[in-house]
C-alpha cells in the first residue's frame, strides 16, 4: 500500500478529470469505512429523506432522532400525513423550533397528494416546486432518494468548499454557494460510479467528523486532504471567511402562569410570524413588578387571589432573544372563558387543561421554564 504522501504525490500528477475521480473514490471509500449509522439511512425513501432533510435543518442529529421515531410512528406516509390537523402535526414538532417548517411540510405533503398522484416528484428542479423544498433540500433529496448527480450545498460542504479551495469570500455570499455547487458537481459526474447521495452524505459527515467548524480540523485523518489548498498552505483555520455577526435584538417579557387548580390560561398565536399558531402563555411587554403584573391580569378580565413570582428564563432566536420574568396568578371566577364547551375565538384567551398542555397544546420551548414550573408541580 502507497504511504499517504505517496498518494499525494500521485494525486497531485492526475489530470483534471482523474483527480475528479480521485476525489470521490477517496471520499467514498472514507464513508464507507466511517459513515454514520443513522435511521433515515436504513430505509432511504423520499419521504423519510424529506423529512429527515427538513428537521435537520437548524437542529443537531442527536436530537433530531426521537423526533423522526415519533413523527413516523404517527404519519408513516405522505397521505397520513397530508390527512393530519395543524395541532396534531404542531405537537409532535413541539420543542424543535422554526416550526414554519413543518406547516410547509404538510401542505407539501397534500401537493404531493393532489398534483403528484401521492409520489414526490424525482428531481431536484420539480422538488423545488413543493413548499418548503429550497434548494438544498431538493438537492439531498434528489441525490440521496433518486441519485440525482446534485450536490446539497449545507455549511458542511461551504466550509469544506472553503477550505479546499482557499476560498477568499465571505461564507455567506450567493457567489461562493455557486462555486461550492459547481465544484462539488464537477467531481461528482467525473466518477461515473459516484454514488451522488452518499457523495453529499459523506461531505456532511466529513464536515461533523473532520473538517471540523469551531475546533483545529482533523487534517492527517482527512481523506481529501491531498485535494485541499489550505492544508497545502498549512492554514485551515483560516476559512471559511465569516461574516462579520450582527447582534441580535432583545426584548423584555413577563410571562403569566393564570390558573386555579385544574386549568391554565393559554392562547394562539397569530398564524403568521414568529411561532405562528402555537400556544403560549399569556405575556406583556417589559419586566413587571407585581403590582404592574395584578393590574394587566385583571385586564385580561382575571380576577386575580394570589401571584408569586416565577424566575427568569431567556430563549434566544435567530434574530431576537426574549428575556423573560414571570408570575403564577391563581384566580377566581375562570368560568367566563372558553374552555371545553365553548371555542376560543383567534388570539382569545381561554383554559386549558395540565394535560392538554401536555399532550394537545404545542407550546414552544422559549416558554419552556414556565411549563416546567406547571408540570413539576
Ligand atoms: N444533515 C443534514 N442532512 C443530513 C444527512 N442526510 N446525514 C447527516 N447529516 C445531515
Amino acid at each position: 500500500m502507497m504511504n499517504r504522501r505517496g498518494e499525494d504525490r500521485e494525486n497531485n500528477q492526475k489530470t483534471g478529470e482523474d483527480r475528479g475521480k480521485a476525489f470521490s473514490e477517496s471520499l467514498l471509500s472514507w464513508y464507507d469505512a466511517h459513515r454514520r449509522i443513522l435511521p433515515w439511512r436504513e430505509d432511504p425513501s423520499p419521504y423519510h429523506v424529506w423529512l429527515s432533510e427538513i428537521m435537520l435543518q437548524q437542529t443537531r442529529v442527536e436530537a433530531v432522532k426521537a423526533y423522526y421515531a415519533r413523527f413516523l410512528a404517527q404519519f408513516p406516509d405522505i397521505a397520513s400525513l397530508a390527512g393530519a390537523a395543524e395541532d396534531q402535526y404542531m405537537k409532535l414538532w413541539e420543542g424543535l423550533g422554526y416550526y414554519s417548517r413543518v406547516r410547509n411540510l404538510h401542505r407539501g405533503a397534500v401537493m404531493v397528494m393532489e398534483q403528484y398522484g401521492g409520489k414526490m416528484p424525482d428531481s431536484a428542479a420539480e422538488l423545488k416546486k413543493i413548499p418548503g423544498i429550497g434548494e438544498y433540500t431538493a438537492a439531498a433529496v434528489a441525490s440521496i432518494a433518486f441519485g440525482e448527480c446534485v450536490p446539497a450545498v449545507d455549511g458542511n460542504l461551504l466550509r469544506i468548499f472553503a477550505r479546499l479551495t482557499c476560498c477568499p469570500q465571505g461564507i455567506n455570499e450567493t457567489a461562493v454557494k455557486k462555486a461550492a455547487q459547481g465544484f462539488f458537481h464537477e467531481k461528482m459526474v467525473q466518477d461515473e460510479s459516484v454514488r451522488p447521495g452518499d457523495f453529499n452524505q459523506a461531505l456532511m459527515d466529513l464536515g461533523t467528523a473532520v473538517c471540523l467548524p469551531n475546533a483545529v480540523p482533523l487534517c492527517e485523518v482527512c481523506p481529501l486532504r491531498s485535494f485541499c489548498e489550505a492544508f497545502a498552505a498549512g492554514n485551515p483555520r483560516d476559512y471559511p471567511v465569516m461574516p462579520e455577526k450582527k447582534a441580535r435584538k432583545v426584548e423584555q417579557l413577563t410571562v403569566f402562569l393564570i390558573r386555579d387548580a385544574e386549568r391554565i390560561a393559554l392562547k394562539k398565536r397569530p398564524a403568521r410570524g414568529l411561532l405562528a399558531g402555537l400556544y403560549e402563555y399569556p405575556h406583556e411587554p417589559g419586566h413587571l413588578d407585581q403590582k404592574e403584573a395584578l393590574e394587566a391580569v385583571r385586564k385580561m378580565g382575571f380576577s386575580p387571589l394570589r401571584i408569586h413570582a416565577l424566575p427568569e428564563a431567556k430563549h434566544i432566536f435567530t434574530h431576537k432573544e426574549w428575556h423573560m420574568t414571570g408570575y403564577e396568578i391563581l384566580a377566581d371566577e375562570l368560568e367566563s372563558f372558553p374552555g371545553p364547551d365553548r371555542p376560543a375565538g383567534p388570539g382569545e384567551i381561554f383554559l386549558a387543561s395540565i394535560r392538554e398542555i401536555r399532550d394537545v397544546y404545542a407550546v414552544p420551548t422559549a416558554f419552556s421554564a414556565y411549563t416546567a414550573a406547571l408540570l413539576t408541580r
